[in-house]
């Protein structure tokens, strides 16, 4: 089994989706095998996206994902990423594919309304930024 880390984010919780969301993950054969809702301070949002630190957008996004509360789980299951990620949609919720959650539910590229991991070890290292082994199920 694989495993990977999904965010709900500020926008998502603001529009009262969380269990809309979770229920798509379980409906398609995603276990969750840890959950929390925290609301990330700016620095946690920079320490998170710190591969992104270059980029022109990057005060931008982490403004956002500190706007409000978030809500932080593990998948677990076969090809978690891959299969997250094909949940989740394209990047720009216009270019998502109809049936995905940013199709469905979000707004535009900086409010897409989900994070997931990009690989098992982006994976590895978004669960230890967010979760203590104690933690994981
Ligand atoms: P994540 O799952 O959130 O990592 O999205 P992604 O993997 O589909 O996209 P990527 O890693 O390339 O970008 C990370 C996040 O930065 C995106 O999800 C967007 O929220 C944000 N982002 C990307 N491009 C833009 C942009 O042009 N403007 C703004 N405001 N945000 C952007
Ligand atoms: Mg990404």
């Amino acid at each position: 089994v694989e495993r990977t880390l999904s965010i709900i984010k500020p926008d998502g919780v603001e529009k009262n989706k969380i269990g809309n969301i979770l229920a798509r993950f379980e409906s398609a054969g995603l276990r969750i095998a840890a959950l929390k809702m925290a609301h990330l301070s700016r620095a946690e949002a920079e320490g998170f996206y710190y591969v992104h630190k270059a980029r022109p957008f990057f005060g931008e996004l982490t403004e956002f994902m500190s706007r409000g509360p978030v809500v932080i789980s593990v998948l677990e299951g076969a090809d978690a990423v891959a299969k997250n990620r094909e949940l989740m949609g394209a990047t720009d919720p216009a270019k998502a594919a109809p049936g995905t959650i940013r199709k469905d539910l979000a707004t535009s590229v900086g409010e897409n309304t989900v994070h997931g991991s990009d690989s098992a070890e982006n994976a590895a290292w978004e669960i230890a930024y967010f979760f203590a082994g104690s933690e994981l199920t």
